[in-house]
């Protein structure tokens, strides 16, 4: 018996390394799918809710993680989940960026992904049938709209936004996209002894309370938009600059000054994406969503 539980913890850890090579980890985008579920309008709750699989229970949070286990069954939804600048660029350039880099492909990327899961999903309610899963269109893009979020996945190409880049995180060998999917907030769940429930309520506390005037900033795009993709990827192409890849060069040693400094970017990140996705669904699926200015 003891024997099976050393192998079962090893295969989780395995299975956990493996899910969480690119885009937030499991926590990231359940904490992005919860905050968003939560501000959704009655109109756009009631669409969600029909769209979720009957196992969801309605709750989008758990699965938000969909895209990331199908990414084998469905390459051409790899390229969809970052879009990557070149080296030491901090800014995110549709025409230079939003590329598939095996294959050469233009607009095959997360910017790509949100505007295309977000035309079908405009098909919702229509009266002709929607030759598209729409289903399958909702968790693309309430995952996307997570991983857009996450500076690394707007980090460098040649590094493959930080998947290349091995430190020490505390006592740990990691890379460094994988600190920001997941270990930066694993260690808040350490650090200040509570859990994911904990962190989404302290994350809607600060959204209402002391980043309440950036809210508005976040929901309204400048141009009628139903999202303004490439607006995010640029913020985060400048986060990764100023906070990812700084002083997090391969071989560093990332300890309390680097989780101090980092994690309030991680949570307003995650805030963004998760205030962000409901403004999203709000205009997609209900017609009495404030127009915009
Ligand atoms: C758009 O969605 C369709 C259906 O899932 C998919 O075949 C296509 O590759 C997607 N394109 C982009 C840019 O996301
Ligand atoms: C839509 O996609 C989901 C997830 O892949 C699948 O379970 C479901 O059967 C699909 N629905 C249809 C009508 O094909
Ligand atoms: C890292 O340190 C913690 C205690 O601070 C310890 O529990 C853990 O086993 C260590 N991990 C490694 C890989 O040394
Ligand atoms: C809430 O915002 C304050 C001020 O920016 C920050 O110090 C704190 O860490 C934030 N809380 C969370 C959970 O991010
Ligand atoms: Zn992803």
């Amino acid at each position: 018996m003891g024997c099976d539980r050393v192998q079962l913890v090893g295969t989780v850890s395995f299975l956990l390394l493996l899910s969480s090579a690119q885009g937030w980890g499991k926590d990231g985008h359940a904490i992005v799918c919860k905050i968003a579920q939560a501000r959704l309008s009655t109109a756009a709750a009631e669409a969600v809710t029909k769209l979720l699989p009957e196992s969801a229970q309605n709750d989008l949070a758990s699965q938000c993680s969909w895209p990331d286990d199908v990414k084998r069954e469905i390459p051409w939804s790899s390229s969809l989940h970052f879009a990557d600048t070149p080296d030491s660029v901090c800014s995110y350039d549709d025409s230079r960026d939003c590329v598939d880099q095996r294959t050469g492909i233009k607009n095959r990327c997360v910017v790509a992904g949100i505007s295309n899961y977000t035309n079908q999903l405009l098909e919702y309610g229509s009266y002709t049938d929607s030759p598209y899963n729409l289903t399958e269109a909702l968790l693309f893009l309430s995952h996307f709209m997570g991983d857009i979020h996450q500076p690394l996945h707007c980090g460098f190409v040649s590094d493959q936004g930080g998947n290349a880049i091995n430190v020490l995180w505390y006592n740990e060998t990691q890379k460094l996209h994988h600190v920001w999917d997941d270990s930066i907030i694993e260690t808040q769940f350490q650090k200040f002894n509570d859990d994911l429930g904990d962190l989404v309520d302290a994350i809607q506390i600060n959204i209402t309370k002391v980043w309440a005037d950036e809210v508005e900033d976040w929901e309204y795009c400048s141009n009628n938009e139903i999202s303004c993709p490439a607006i995010y990827a640029s913020e985060s192409a400048e986060d990764a600059c100023k906070w990812a890849y700084k002083d997090a060069s391969e071989g560093s040693v990332l300890e309390d000054e680097y989780f101090f400094s980092r994690f309030p970017i991680v949570n307003f990140r995650l805030a963004q994406g998760g205030v962000r996705l409901a403004a999203a669904l709000n205009r997609i699926f209900d017609t009495q969503y404030p127009v915009l200015i």
